[in-house]
């Protein structure tokens, strides 16, 4: 069974532009994000039978939702994120407080290195690959391979619509990679493919790319889905995969979807 750590959207709406979704006069509804949010946790817990641990949201902290970049996870060792944008800097220290709270090993990197936890850094059991950029430093991940002693690949994000590696590249349970080809460079995609054969690589059409397609949450055979990306779901369930779609409309207005209001505690 998954744990994952999520934070209801008490605080939730776009009071900063830090990525190219965000607009501020495209308000949040929140009555809308809060039925949204109650749907994903509804269909993580029941469908997909994950455990889900809620923290405390914060005034102010709008983003605190967003708990993919609280920071990475392995074991009982919990690295905190360092944001890029001073607007999103607060999280850090309510991130880390959660950590303490439930005993883990809490580290940070070097001061001066951005790294958005497991917004930008994902993988295979052996091999991650970390996204780099738009967010995180490239120079935060040989430090993070030698605490988690795993490869990590890194992969340059070109495209700023797809600011961390979660909006467009979503590692499944099988073994195959969703993803979003254009969002890479041509050394980006020599390196994914090195790592996966073509029959394992599942690419997604520019049209549910933009839709959050690659922000899914798998967990064994289930994927939770955001709502809009039916040719995604159609070529993951030819996979065998079950997936469930979870309108997050919301939540878009922010740059993110299903995978990003989660953190994968295991
Ligand atoms: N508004 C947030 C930001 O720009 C969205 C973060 C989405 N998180 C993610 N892991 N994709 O930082």
């Amino acid at each position: 069974m998954s744990r994952l750590l999520v934070c209801p959207p008490d605080y939730f709406q776009i009071d900063y532009e830090i990525n190219p979704w965000m607009k501020r006069d495209n308000a949040v509804v929140p009555s809308r994000a809060v039925a949204q949010w109650q749907r994903l946790m509804q269909v993580l817990e029941e469908d997909v039978a994950a455990g889900v641990e809620r923290m405390q949201p914060v005034p102010g902290l709008p983003d605190l939702v967003f708990t993919a970049n609280a920071g990475v996870v392995a074991g009982r060792r919990a690295v905190i994120s360092r944001f890029r944008y001073p607007e999103r800097r607060r999280e850090e220290l309510h991130f880390a407080q959660w950590f303490r709270e439930q005993g883990y090993e809490v580290l940070t990197l070097d001061e001066s290195l951005y790294f958005e936890g497991a917004g930008d850094l994902l993988g295979f059991p052996e091999t991650w690959f970390g996204g780099y950029r738009q967010r995180s430093d490239i120079r935060s991940f040989p430090r993070l391979s030698e605490l988690f002693q795993r490869e990590i690949i890194p992969l340059e994000l070109i495209d700023s619509r797809f600011y961390h590696l979660d909006t467009c590249f979503c590692p499944l349970s099988g073994g195959e990679l969703l993803y979003f080809p254009s969002s890479f460079d041509a050394y980006g995609l020599a390196a994914i493919a090195q790592r996966l054969p073509e029959e394992r690589r599942l690419a997604v059409p520019e049209e549910e790319a933009i839709r959050f397609a690659c922000n899914a949450v798998c967990s064994g055979k289930h994927i939770v889905i955001p709502a809009g990306c039916p040719r995604t779901m159609r070529l993951l369930e030819s996979r065998g995969y079950l997936t469930h779609e979870v309108e997050l409309s919301e939540f878009m207005k922010s740059g993110g979807a299903a995978k990003c209001l989660t953190l994968a505690l295991d």
